[in-house]
């Protein structure tokens, strides 16, 4: 039943920005684990429609504009997952309500300086609060920061870590375009990578390398330096000077494609063709250790990501609280195997 009001929300994760394109993936999956669920987000009908679809989630509208309606949206609710983007917009204020309910956030974001943001400006409020805030539990930033922690086993620092996005190809979603405007703006077009231990602004061009995946990819061309939200996320815990992520040609020149049309289902989950290798190489002390993972669409991917977050915060499955990534709050190898049905990952340490 569809409903608009305040009761009713107990234990329930909320959703914001349910109607897009990756937050109808994470209520199905929410709804597919028999987690009771809220959908919210600034546009009631779109709302009411996505509700009239499933019937059994609760309905309430609110705008990051209005913190009482953020604040009636999250009311009583157990947890809120943030999948309304560009998160430069929506992330403080949905993060602020969350600490002021005193319920855990978790977002999708994967604008590195809206990822950078949740740590600066929200790390002290959400420790005081007690409340674990996980910003980018997501394909970027959240993966491969798990994958890296996985990698590294004990290890707490390292000298470099290089994540290379194998993807077959990448229809953006609006919400994808947006997000990169945004961050485009925001670096005033100049480019950022993670060096010297600090996100670092430039104007370099982007230049081509091969990458050797795991066969059977193999051998491929990628663009270097191509930065991601891993940049943010895996510094964030780990001693590490040098991030770099990389993406496959293929995918970086669709996304530039002003003409590449949006995902396609393809399947009875909704998921398009597209398949993902997330390759992740950690070195210490000339040591080399890696961790792969292998799969499918890397919007609803994303869904298991943040809904696996959230079930494991509920029922105190963390190493931490306040603002962390992926591997700092959860233990990264038992979160990966946990993802089986979604991925394969191969760990090699
Ligand atoms: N880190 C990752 O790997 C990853 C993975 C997936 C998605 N994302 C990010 O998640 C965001 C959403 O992606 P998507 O694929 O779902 O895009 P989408 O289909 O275009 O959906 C965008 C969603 O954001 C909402 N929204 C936009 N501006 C808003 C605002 N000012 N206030 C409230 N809601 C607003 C939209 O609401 P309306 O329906 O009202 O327009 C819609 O629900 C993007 O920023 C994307 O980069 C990141």
């Amino acid at each position: 039943m569809s409903t608009v009001g305040t009761a009713g929300a107990a234990g329930a994760v909320v959703v914001y920005g349910a109607t897009g394109h990756t937050g109808r993936f994470i209520v199905a999956e929410l709804r597919r684990r028999g987690i009771a669920t809220v959908v919210s987000g600034r546009d009631g009908a779109r709302l009411e429609a996505l509700a009239a679809e499933d019937g059994d989630v609760l309905v309430r509208p609110a705008s990051v504009d209005d913190p009482v309606s953020l604040d009636r949206a999250l009311a009583g609710a157990a947890a809120v997952i943030n999948a309304a983007g560009p998160f430069a917009v929506t992330g403080g204020p949905v993060v602020e309500a969350a600490l002021r309910a005193g319920i855990p956030y978790v977002d999708v974001a994967a604008e590195i300086e809206a990822n950078a943001a949740m740590f600066a400006d929200h790390t002290e409020a959400a420790r005081t609060a007690g409340v674990p805030v996980v910003p980018a539990m997501a394909f970027y930033g959240g993966l491969g920061d798990l994958l890296a922690g996985a990698a590294m086993g004990g290890w707490t620092a390292a000298d470099e870590v290089h994540v290379a996005y194998g993807l077959s190809s990448w229809q953006p979603t609006a919400g994808t375009r947006k997000a990169g405007e945004v961050s485009h703006e925001r670096r005033g077009g100049r480019r950022v990578r993670f060096a010297d231990g600090a996100l670092q602004y430039h104007d370099d061009q982007l230049s081509q390398q091969d990458w050797v995946f795991p066969e059977p990819l193999g051998r491929r061309a990628v663009i270097a330096e191509f930065t991601m939200a891993d940049v943010v996320t895996v510094p964030s815990h780990v001693a590490v000077p040098e991030v770099r992520t990389y993406m496959a040609v293929e995918a970086a020149r669709d996304l530039a494609g002003a003409d590449t049309p949006a995902p396609e289902a393809v399947d009875d989950l909704g998921r398009s063709d597209q398949t993902f290798v997330v390759d992740v190489l950690v070195r210490a002390g000339g040591v080399e250790r890696r961790a792969t993972a292998h799969g499918r669409d890397i919007y609803a991917v994303t869904a298991p990501l943040a809904v696996e977050a959230v079930e494991r915060i509920l029922s105190g499955r963390t190493r931490t609280t306040g603002v962390a990534s992926a591997a700092a709050m959860f233990d990264a190898p038992d979160f990966l195997r946990a993802l089986a049905p979604y991925l394969s990952v191969d760990v090699s340490n």
